[in-house]
């Protein structure tokens, strides 16, 4: 079985991919072009590839013999997944590995922008710091406050649980709304999207990213933010128009926001890095060795199985072993 991965993973994934396949990996530790990708798709079974690469119907007719594509991460709006079924190839994801480790930086990100923690590192390290003063940055009360869970996935429930040990209030809006009995026993409060974002003091996104949430959040949801909120997005850039975004953190619409993922990474929308309340981190919500070796073997596993005629533990499109 010939694999080709687009980037050279964890060693440990390495090394039990190459026991068992023989393996394709640029030396090079940079994203193939385009053009590198296509090259190096030629003959193989399999591609294990990233969030990174934009896997299409022109990728994917460039290799009539690929059988699955494994992508390194929990989203895939990198791959076009109608062309991929179209094509019976098969596709597969990596949920629940990092599930902790993306709720862990979502948190983090939450505590760093309201209490200023970038800030004030900044200003220590400058020198100019001339010692403690009663209103020197002030930042946001994290205990107590309300968070607003846009989605309520298994990162979104991750999260849930972190802000309950900050005995935060948690309201949230999900596409489907869960059972009275089950909002009761987590004791959170169902929201429309308009009173989560109306009424939170954080709002943090969980949810996946498609046609239908491109923009969730523009300039009409961040105009209706308390302007002590802030705002946290660890799931996909364009979930908010981060134009209207700066716009917002600059005009003082909200109080700040910390991002971890960008509308077109890693370009960032003009005006973002001048902005002091906003914590910027480069796209790391599941970035610690035990995740990503977890996801590389995750993804490993899945190649495996479909070379062995098995149907994977996590397909994205599901109807290919339904028919
Ligand atoms: C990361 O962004 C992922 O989708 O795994
Ligand atoms: C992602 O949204 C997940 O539910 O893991």
């Amino acid at each position: 079985m010939k694999v080709l991965v687009t980037r050279r993973l964890p060693e440990r994934v390495m090394a039990y991919l190459e026991e068992r396949a023989d393996v394709t990996c640029a030396a090079e530790d940079r994203g193939l072009t385009r053009e590198e990708l296509i090259a190096g798709l030629q003959g193989k079974d399999a591609l294990l590839c990233l969030l990174t690469d934009k896997i299409d119907a022109e990728v994917m007719d460039a290799n009539p013999y690929l059988r699955v594509i494994a992508n390194y991460a929990v989203g895939y709006n990198n791959i076009d997944i109608e062309a991929a079924t179209a094509r019976g190839i098969t596709v597969t994801n990596t949920p629940d590995v990092l599930t902790a480790a993306t709720a862990d930086m979502a948190w983090a990100l939450l505590m760093a922008v309201s209490r200023r923690i970038v800030e004030g590192d900044t200003l220590v390290r400058s020198g100019g710091w001339t010692g403690w003063a009663p209103l020197q940055l002030i930042g946001g009360d994290v205990t107590g406050a309300t968070l607003g869970l846009v989605g309520l996935g298994r990162i979104g429930r991750a999260m849930m649980r972190r802000a309950q040990g900050f005995d935060m209030d948690i309201l949230y809006w999900n596409r489907t709304r869960l059972a009275a009995e089950e909002e009761a026993e987590l004791g959170i409060r169902y929201g429309t999207l308009e009173e989560v974002m109306r009424t939170a003091d954080y709002v943090s996104i969980h949810v996946a990213y498609t046609e239908q949430t491109h923009h969730l959040i523009g300039e009409r949801e961040l105009r209706s933010m308390k302007p002590g909120a802030y705002l946290i997005n660890t799931a996909r850039g364009a979930h908010i128009d981060e134009a209207a975004l700066v716009r917002a953190l600059r005009e003082g619409w909200i109080a700040g926001a910390g991002l971890d993922v960008y509308e077109r990474e890693p370009e960032l929308a003009s005006g973002l890095t001048k902005l002091e309340n906003v914590v910027l981190a480069p796209h790391l919500g599941s970035a610690t060795l035990q995740t990503r070796e977890e996801m590389g073997m995750m993804a490993v596993r899945s190649i495996l199985a479909v070379m062995d005629e098995e149907r994977p533990d996590h397909v994205v499109n599901t109807g290919l072993y339904e028919q």
